[in-house]
């Protein structure tokens, strides 16, 4: 079987001009849809991540501003910019850049973001409103991945998907949002993790394999069945010395292996990876619609 390569640069593309000329429209209504990124400290690759945020911005005219901040910057301080910022009308988007440092509780902080500018999707109302199926901002690699599987053909109605991780960031907002009765969900779903007893049973009943554990290589061909749907979401970064630098990026899935035995198959990188920033863009316009009340 030739495995359906999904190309998240492809879609992610193709989402970006959609949004580019939502942005359009809506700048002759007079809105400009507005994004914060908040850094503390200098983590390397969060100066990477945020630098991506502010680009992609540019590139679809989305005012953006990143605030970066010192490491020692003390939890009520940043606190007290987090309101400034839930105050101030020209941003519709606020996002903090995680991990924070440790002297900072990430709880407190998501908490005291507006939920109407969470375009992450991960205060708790919006956590909650993903659960219980009503319009909310959904968590950014999740909605990435929901896209990667309407967009390129294999829509999840009815079907097994099996999502490996349990994470608040990837593994239970993908499966809450593919467990909705909604469009673009309907779906059977099973969540692994590291307890998960007979693993390989499990993923080999899996129309949709959903792998989200940071371990490289980890699903193995004899894990799925033929014709099965795989989405990696898996970055890691392993030695390589024919690479340049010395390593390279892989998966949580061995692509070659199991592309053989696959329907379709995102790569690792050029997969889920273009896909986040691209919903981070998709939610601040959105929130921009909701702060101006914008009607289509
Ligand atoms: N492409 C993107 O934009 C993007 C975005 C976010 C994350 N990622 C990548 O996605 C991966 C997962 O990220 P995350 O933040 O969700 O990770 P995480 O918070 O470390 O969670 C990993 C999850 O995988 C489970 N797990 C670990 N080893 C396992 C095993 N051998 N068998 C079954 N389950 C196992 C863990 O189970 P327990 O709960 O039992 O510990 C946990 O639920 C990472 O490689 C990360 O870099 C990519």
């Amino acid at each position: 079987m030739t495995a359906q390569i999904i190309s998240g640069n492809e879609v992610a593309k193709s989402i970006r001009a959609e949004i580019k000329a939502e942005v359009a429209k809506l700048k002759q209504s007079g809105i400009e849809p507005g994004l914060v990124v908040i850094i503390v400290g200098e983590d390397p690759a969060s100066q990477v991540y945020v630098r991506k945020k502010g680009e992609a911005c540019n590139e679809l005219g989305i005012c953006s501003e990143t605030l970066r901040l010192p490491a020692t910057t003390t939890e009520d301080e940043l606190l007290k910019v987090i309101d400034q910022y839930n105050e101030n009308s020209k941003f519709d988007g606020i996002l903090v850049q995680l991990p924070l440092p440790k002297h900072i509780s990430e709880e407190k902080v998501l908490i005291r973001i507006d939920p109407s500018k969470d375009v992450d999707g991960f205060h708790p109302i919006n956590v909650g409103k993903l659960v219980v199926g009503a319009e909310s901002y959904k968590p950014c690699t999740p909605h990435g991945v929901q896209e990667l599987l309407m967009r390129s053909g294999n829509d999840p109605a009815g079907k097994h998907v099996v999502v490996l991780g349990r994470s608040n960031i990837v593994g239970k907002p993908v499966a809450c949002i593919l467990v909705q009765k909604a469009k673009g969900a309907d779906a059977t779903v099973t969540i692994c993790h590291s307890r998960t007893k007979n693993l390989s049973e499990i993923t080999r009943q899996a129309d949709i394999l959903i792998a989200a554990i940071g371990s490289p290589n980890f699903v193995k061909a004899d894990m799925v069945k033929d014709g099965v749907v795989v989405i990696d979401v898996g970055v890691n970064r392993i030695n390589d010395p024919a690479a340049k630098g010395g390593c390279r990026l892989v998966g949580d899935v061995d692509f070659e292996a199991v592309k053989e035995k696959a329907k379709a198959i995102t790569p690792v990188p050029g997969g889920v990876g273009p896909m986040t920033i691209t919903m981070l863009m998709k939610n601040t316009v959105h929130a921009a619609k909701i702060h101006h009340k914008y009607k289509e």
